[in-house]
Formats: structure tokens, C-alpha cells, sequence
């Protein structure tokens, strides 16, 4: 697509600044508004100013004292094109625009909305006003030019009844009580983007942290503040490492991280005024999980992160989004690898980010990082695991080649240069050529603009290895006209005598001999975005190994070998025969990797025969329970590092999933405690797993039991595990409970995909929902917010559990006649994801009940 097809307002006015004054109405859910913006005229011949709007009521809209002649509105385009009288614009440079209108408070988590909670003293219900602009949303709160590149300042001013709290991205100019309504200016903006704008009008408290040199807080609504503390203290430790890393200060004066009630996202990074759905920044770090804490950890860094990245600097237009999103993803790693080493997060880089951007790009329905997008409902569906994930890899690939000084000395003056503007790709590359002396553009233009990634093939013939590309589909059914992109491959041989980075593949194929060949491993740390498929007796070679390879080589074997089996490179014992060698493996990230793959398999073989499921649960309870038995399951010690805490959580988890009896009922006997009063019988780290575990073995009796945990959480990190936990149950009966609470008020909007998810691991579950959602389709469209991505993401989720052809067949007819605007990427992303299921039970479903039946764990 050209530029021109962009979905662009008319460039005959540009924003300069926007006066924007708003009111909420908490009886009525309405606002009144007015906004004043200052325009530059950069052709006054034309009288008609276009800018963006939905929902909104427009009352006056004047040029000076000259009134519009008509507003034509449009839906479709949320464009109002205001038409004045011939000659208006005449001879001005500049004008400036008044619009007084009434937008709507609404509950879609979009725009400016109502955001509901109970108070935590009276249990009455109230509201937060709330602002979610991100990415084409603003349009809803003001009449504005929304466009990333249409950056302007902007001066706000609240008024409300005088209990309540204002915040918006900068710090207070004015504030005044009279006539019973308190009214608050802000200063004003430096030069920003609209999606970035925020407003709060709430009951708030909130705690701070002053280690840095301007204000840092972290609000939430009266009763919960005391849990920012973490959040707070992280943001002034995370604001002072990123301005010394790019040598550029934060330019506001203060900086606000707040906990919304309502939020479709897990944060957002608005200018000084970061928000967040509740559990992603308050902490309660004693009864949270590891993962919990991880979290929070990385969504405040993330956000941290884009205060430079997206904030500061703006992709010039959508299809430069992973510039926002892959930078503050990779920046997140950066900074908590330097504030938390032992958590290893670039080790887990591999089973998490890269995994993930490698699933989705393997599939036919992805699409290249910058790819060409016109519509608000086609923004919305790219903030998915390309612009995140393949984004972040690819930067890491970069710091990887460059060296990461050299990296960090580039993109800090990619900023320098384009700081307060807007920037593209080729900017990036341009400043990363200019600090490192390479040819950065001419590498890395096949990676952000061609969709997908290669499989290298490694041909041995005595010590002359052929290296050969091709194009990866995880269906295994690449076209030759699908193959024809040459894609610069990292090859970091690993070898004893070290990694030599000097090898690029360019070429379909190349051969290169080696001294010795006894040891060898491509993809050295794993840090291109590749994968490599070797001989079945280099597998074997490699299995054995191990003492030879990083974390992150062990890690990438193993989804590899996962991969290439799913695909049919490979056949699946290759991967079982990997996995079952290294019961003795000791990396926590290694093992996360041998039991994502191994439940990946065990999702792809949920439709079968349940003799060989339960085979497949032997095999798993084969595999873990040696480390099990030999660390133990007492979670309360002090002493286990973080590491240790880890592996001991996982194959926990593991051993209870595939109903190891000795560890599941060390899990019964926990929950009976715990529901009996004693609220230390569950250890903190594990609750989600013992709460599965009682889902497991089922009836009524142990749902009641959880859902009474629902309904009385000491936390809301175990309101989250219980809510995921009322999934889980198979019974017929049950799964239709679960269902009924996510419209009934139970399950709020933000959290329907949780339930969802936990319905994902049974048959019975994946096809209730399904079931389900097809009956509650138009409701589910109606509750689920426009410019976002959730719509996408139940459709993926209560879809791709299925692994048959029929089964898709059927969802496709499902879809036939309904629109699928803003999701249709999702879908077919789905309806590929269940065919290359159906593909890998059809092909090796013999294969695996024959490792199985050889190996005792299949019994008749
Ligand atoms: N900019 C996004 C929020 C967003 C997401 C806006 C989708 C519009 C559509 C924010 O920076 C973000 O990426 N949040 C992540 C957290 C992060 C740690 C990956 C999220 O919401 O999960
Ligand atoms: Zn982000």
C-alpha cells in the first residue's frame, strides 16, 4: 500500500495546540467539552477543517465569531468535516478553532470512560473517569486531528464536584474551589502525539517514592494505595537507569502511575500519567506469585520504557508501531536484567518473547513488522506478538551483532535526533549505521518489511556442512512462490573453540567445512530469529551435549525439536527422545522450555484417544518426578534463590498436571487446610497451581469451595487464580455456571478471557465455550471495547483449542456472514493455528502412541 491509501485526514490545517477543557457527569455518564485548537493554515483557499470524531455531540464549532455552516459527520471514517463560509481561512496563517460538544462517559474502556469498583469501606458501587486514547480513541473524548504525526501541545482543565482527585500528563497551573465545582489547569505539554493525552477525574490516594529528582507516585483508589509502594519505588530507580542509558532526561515534571479499576490493556503509557489495570502495579509481593511479581515488574519498565520510546520519539504513522512496542519491550529486559540479575531474563528471553514471535510469524495469516495499515480497525490488530515479540527479537538480534554499547550509543542518539518528532524505520537504521560503521539498512530492510523467518537446514558430509534456508510454516506446506525471500542469517556456530559471529548465510545455501565436528550448534545463544533443523543422529549428538551448551542453547533445542515435529521436518520422537534425556537438566528455563513443548503437544492431542493422553501425562510424571523428589515442595524456605523457587514451581505444577498422586494430594491437603481458615496452608508461590489441581479432580463440591475464594479473595492475585480455576472444571453442569458469570456482572468486561482460558485445557471446555460463544456472539461484540484488541483475542482463545479440520470447517462457517472487521487477522491466524494442529496429530499420532507403547507408559 502507498501512502496515499492511507485513511488520512486532509492536510489544509495542522494542529499547533489544543485548550481542551472537560466535565464529567457521573448521574448522567455524559461530559460537556470544549476544546479551542490553534491551527496552522497551510492552504487557505479551502473553508472546510476535517478532524477526527465519534460519539460526540458537537453544539457550536466557530472560527473567530464565525459560526460553521454545516458539520458532516461520518461514522464510517470517524471524520467530522466542518464546512464554514467561502473565504474564512482567507489570508491567515494561522486560526483558531472552538468547539463546545458533549461526548459520552461510556463502560467500553475507550476514550474518556466510566470505570466501575466497590468503595473499600461502604461497598458502594462508584466510578472512576478515566481516559484509554491508544490507539485511535481520542477521537471519542475530544474532536481532535488523530494521527501519531499531528503532534501539538496541549493545555487541560478538569472540573468535577471538589472531592475528587485530577490528573492529566502534566503537573498543576492553577487549581480553584467556587460555586461547589473545583477546577484544575494543567501546564501545558511539550509537542505530543493525541493518543497519549490523559485525564483522571477519581476518588484517589496514593503513596510515592522520592529517589528521583521530580515527583514519582502511584494512585490508586482509598484503601489499596499502600500496595504502589513497589511500583513506586521501581518507577524512580527504573526513570533514573533509562535517563542515564540514553543520556536524555525525562522531560515532565512529575511522573503518576495510576490503577484503574476497568482497563482492556495490562497498562498504558500516556506522558507522565502511566495507567494501569489494578493487578499489573499493585503488589502485595508476600502472597503473590513469582510470576505475578515478574510482572509487574516488567508492564512498569515497559511503560517507563515508551516515555522515550513512542513518547518522546513517535512512529511516523501505525506500520512503525514496533518502534513503540519492540523498543519498550527490549528496554524492559535491559532494565531489569541490570536491576535483577538473578532473575536470568534474557535467559527466559527465549522461552518467552522469541517462542512467541516465532508461533505466530510460522503461521501463513502473519504479517511483516512494518506492515501497511489504514483503518482504526486495522491498527487495533497489530498490537500483537510481531510488533512485540519478532519486534524485540529483532532488536536483540541487533545489540547482539553490534554489541551492546555500540547499540545503546546509536538508538540514544536516534532519539537525540528526532526528540519531540516523529521517526521511521529507516531513521533507526540510519542512526545505528552511523554509530556502529555497518551496513545496519541493508540487513535488517528484509527483516521488518518481508513477513515470516527461515529453517536452516544443516547437511553434514564428514566436516563439509551445507547450510540451506527456506521459508518455516508450522503447517509444513510452504509454496515455492511463499519461498522466495533470502532472509540474512546470523549463523553464530557454536563450536569448542567459541561462537564465530562471522558467518552470515545470504544465500539459499552455502557449505563451510570445520575443523572438527565433533560439537557444533548453530544459532549460538539463540539469538537470531531462526530455526535449525539437524540430522536425526545430530540430534541424538546434541541431546547428549548439554554440558556444552548455554541456558539459552538447551532452550532453543528443545523448542526447536518441538517446532520441527510439530511441522513434520522432524519426526516427534526426535523431540521426546531430547526432552526424556535431560531429566537431570538444571536451569529453571530450560525445564519451563521441556514442559511448555511437551503441553503443547498434550493440547494438540487433547481430541484423542484418552488411553494415550494419560500415556502422554505417564511419560510427563516419567520426566519430573526425579528433580521433583529430589528438590521437594516446601515453598516457605528463605534460603532457595530465586532459581530455585522457579524449578521448584514448575515441576510442582507439572507433577500435579499430570496427576503424579503423591504431589497431588500434598496439593488436596493444602486446599482442605486453606478452605477450612487456615490462610497460610497454601504457599503464596503455588495457590494457582493447587487451585488447579482441585479443578482436576472436579465436582461440585470443590467448585463451590472456589468460587467462594472468588467471591472472598485475600487478594487480587488470587481472585485471578480463582477465576482462571472456575475454567478448569469438565463437568457439563459446571462449565455452564462458569459461562453464565461472564455477562452476569460475576466477571468484569477486562477479565472475560481469564475463565476462557482456563476452559482451554479440557475438550469439554474448549467445546462449552465454543458452544457458547457462537450463541452470545452479538453481545460479546456489543461488551468488548472498539479500538482495541480483546475482541481478537476471544475469538483466538475460545477457537484454537480445537485440532480438526472439521472443526474449522465449522468455526468458518460460523464466520461466513458476519463481519469480522477488526478481528479477521485473529481468526485466520486461529483457523491456521487449529490446521497445523490437525496436520501434526494426523501425521505423527502413530509415531507418538509407538514412543509410548515401547517406552511402558501406554498400558492396555
Ligand atoms: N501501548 C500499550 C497499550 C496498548 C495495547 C494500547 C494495545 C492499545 C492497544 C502498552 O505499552 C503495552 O504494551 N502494554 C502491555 C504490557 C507490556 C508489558 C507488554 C499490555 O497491555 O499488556
Ligand atoms: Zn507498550
Amino acid at each position: 500500500m502507498s501512502i496515499v491509501d492511507r485513511e488520512v485526514l486532509p492536510t489544509n490545517v495542522t494542529p499547533l495546540h489544543y485548550d481542551l477543557q472537560v466535565e464529567p457527569n457521573f448521574e448522567t455518564f455524559k461530559f460537556d467539552g470544549a476544546v479551542s485548537v490553534t491551527l496552522k493554515v497551510n492552504d487557505d483557499t479551502v473553508d472546510t477543517v476535517s478532524l477526527n470524531s465519534i460519539d460526540i455531540d458537537f453544539h457550536t464549532a466557530k472560527i473567530g465569531d464565525v459560526e460553521n455552516a454545516e458539520i458532516k459527520l461520518d461514522n464510517e471514517s470517524q471524520i467530522a468535516a466542518i464546512v464554514f463560509p467561502k473565504g474564512t481561512l482567507a489570508g491567515k496563517d494561522e486560526v483558531t478553532l472552538d468547539i463546545k460538544f458533549t461526548g459520552v462517559l461510556n463502560d467500553n474502556m475507550a476514550g474518556f470512560y466510566r470505570a466501575k469498583y466497590e468503595d473499600k469501606k461502604t461497598g458502594k458501587t462508584k466510578y472512576m473517569a478515566t481516559t484509554q486514547m491508544e490507539p485511535t480513541d481520542a477521537r471519542r473524548a475530544f474532536p481532535c486531528f488523530d494521527e501519531p504525526n499531528l503532534k501539538a501541545t496541549y493545555a487541560i482543565t478538569l472540573v468535577s464536584k471538589p472531592e475528587f482527585t485530577h490528573l492529566s500528563n502534566m503537573d498543576v497551573k492553577e487549581e480553584s474551589v467556587s460555586n461547589g465545582k473545583k477546577v484544575t489547569t494543567f501546564n501545558t505539554t511539550p509537542k505530543m502525539s493525541t493518543y497519549l493525552v490523559a485525564f483522571i477525574v477519581a476518588e484517589l490516594k496514593y503513596v510515592e517514592c522520592n529517589d528521583f529528582r521530580i515527583p514519582v507516585r502511584v494512585y490508586a483508589t482509598p484503601g489499596d494505595e499502600h500496595l504502589g509502594q513497589f511500583s513506586a519505588d521501581l518507577t524512580a530507580k527504573t526513570l533514573n537507569f533509562f535517563e542515564k542509558s540514553f543520556g536524555i532526561k525525562y522531560p515532565l515534571p512529575k511522573m503518576d502511575n495510576v490503577a484503574v479499576h476497568e482497563f482492556s490493556a495490562g497498562a498504558m503509557e500516556n506522558w507522565g500519567l502511566v495507567t494501569y489495570r489494578v493487578v499489573d502495579v499493585l503488589l502485595d509481593k508476600e502472597n503473590s506469585t513469582l510470576d505475578r511479581i515478574q510482572r509487574v515488574a516488567e508492564v512498569v519498565q515497559h511503560e517507563l520504557a515508551h516515555q522515550w520510546f513512542g513518547n518522546l520519539v513517535t512512529m511516523d504513522w501505525w506500520e512503525g508501531l514496533w518502534l513503540n512496542e519492540g523498543f519498550a519491550t527490549w528496554m524492559s529486559w535491559y532494565s531489569c536484567n541490570e536491576f535483577e540479575p538473578e532473575w536470568k531474563v534474557w535467559e527466559q528471553y527465549v522461552t518467552d518473547n522469541l517462542q512467541h514471535a516465532l508461533s505466530l510469524d510460522s503461521l501463513r495469516s502473519s504479517h511483516p513488522i512494518e506492515v501497511p495499515v489504514k483503518r482504526a480497525d486495522e491498527i487495533n490488530q497489530i498490537f500483537d506478538a510481531i510488533s512485540y515479540s519478532k519486534g524485540s527479537s529483532l532488536l536483540r538480534m541487533i545489540s547482539k551483532w553490534l554489541g551492546e554499547d555500540i547499540f545503546i550509543k546509536g538508538v540514544s542518539q536516534y532519539l537525540k535526533k528526532f526528540k519531540f518528532q516523529n521517526a521511521k524505520t529507516e531513521d533507526l537504521w540510519d542512526a545505528l549505521t552511523e554509530a556502529s560503521g555497518k551496513d545496519v539498512r541493508g540487513v535488517m530492510d528484509v527483516w521488518t518489511k518481508k513477513i515470516g523467518f527461515p529453517v536452516v537446514n544443516v547437511e553434514e558430509n564428514g566436516n563439509k556442512i551445507t547450510f540451506t534456508q527456506n521459508r518455516y510454516l508450522s503447517t509444513g506446506d510452504v509454496k515455492p512462490e511463499e519461498d522466495k525471500t533470502l532472509y540474512p542469517v546470523f549463523l553464530a556456530l557454536k563450536t569448542k573453540d567459541g561462537v564465530d559471529t562471522s558467518l552470515t548465510l545470504n544465500k539459499r545455501s552455502e557449505t563451510i567445512e570445520l575443523k572438527d565436528a565433533d560439537f557444533f550448534k548453530v544459532n549460538g545463544d539463540q539469538s537470531g530469529i531462526y530455526i535449525t533443523s539437524y540430522s536425526d543422529e545430530r540430534w541424538k549428538k546434541l541431546g547428549q551435549q548439554s554440558s556444552l551448551l548455554s541456558v539459552e542453547d538447551r532452550t532453543g533445542l528443545v523448542a526447536d525439536a518441538k517446532s520441527l515435529s510439530h511441522s513434520g521436518y522432524t519426526s516427534t520422537k526426535n523431540f521426546l527422545e531430547l526432552i526424556a534425556n535431560w531429566k537431570d537438566e538444571k536451569s529453571f528455563v530450560v525445564w519451563e522450555q521441556i514442559l511448555n513443548s511437551i503441553s503443547g503437544l498434550k493440547t494438540t492431542w487433547l481430541f484423542e484417544d484418552q488411553k494415550v493422553t494419560e500415556a502422554l501425562d505417564a511419560f510427563i510424571r516419567d520426566l519430573v518426578i526425579k528433580k521433583t523428589n529430589e528438590l521437594g515442595w516446601d515453598f516457605s524456605s528463605k534460603n532457595d534463590s530465586f532459581a530455585t523457587q522457579r524449578l521448584k514451581v514448575s515441576l510442582f505444577g507439572a507433577a500435579c498436571a499430570a496427576r503424579e498422586p503423591k504431589v497431588e494430594s500434598v496439593a488436596f491437603e493444602m486446599f482442605e487446610k486453606y478452605v477450612a481458615g487456615d490462610k497460610k496452608a497454601i504457599p503464596a508461590l503455588i495457590k494457582p497451581i493447587v487451585f488447579n489441581t482441585v479443578a482436576r479432580a472436579g465436582g461440585k463440591e470443590n467448585y463451590e469451595k472456589v468460587y467462594n475464594i472468588l467471591q472472598n479473595p485475600t487478594s487480587a492475585d488470587e481472585k485471578l487464580a480463582a477465576l482462571r480455576t472456575l475454567g478448569r472444571f469438565k463437568e457439563s453442569d459446571l462449565l455452564e455456571r462458569t459461562l453464565g458469570y461472564l455477562f452476569d456482572g460475576t466477571v468484569l468486561s477486562q477479565d472475560i478471557y481469564i475463565p476462557m482460558q482456563g476452559m482451554r485445557g479440557s475438550k469439554e471446555g474448549v467445546e462449552a465455550l465454543w458452544k457458547w460463544t457462537q450463541k452470545n456472539w452479538d453481545e460479546l461484540v456489543k461488551r468488548l471495547p472498539p479500538g482495541l484488541s480483546m475482541l481478537g483475542s476471544v475469538v483466538i482463545i475460545s477457537t484454537s483449542g480445537f485440532t480438526s479440520l472439521e472443526a474449522k470447517k465449522q468455526i468458518e462457517e460460523f464466520f461466513k456472514d458476519k463481519s469480522t472487521k477488526g478481528f479477521d487477522q485473529s481468526l485466520a491466524q486461529s483457523l491456521d493455528t487449529i490446521t497445523s494442529k490437525a496436520q501434526w496429530v494426523g501425521r505423527d499420532s502413530d509415531v507418538v502412541l509407538n514412543y509410548l507403547k515401547e517406552h511402558g507408559y501406554y498400558t492396555k
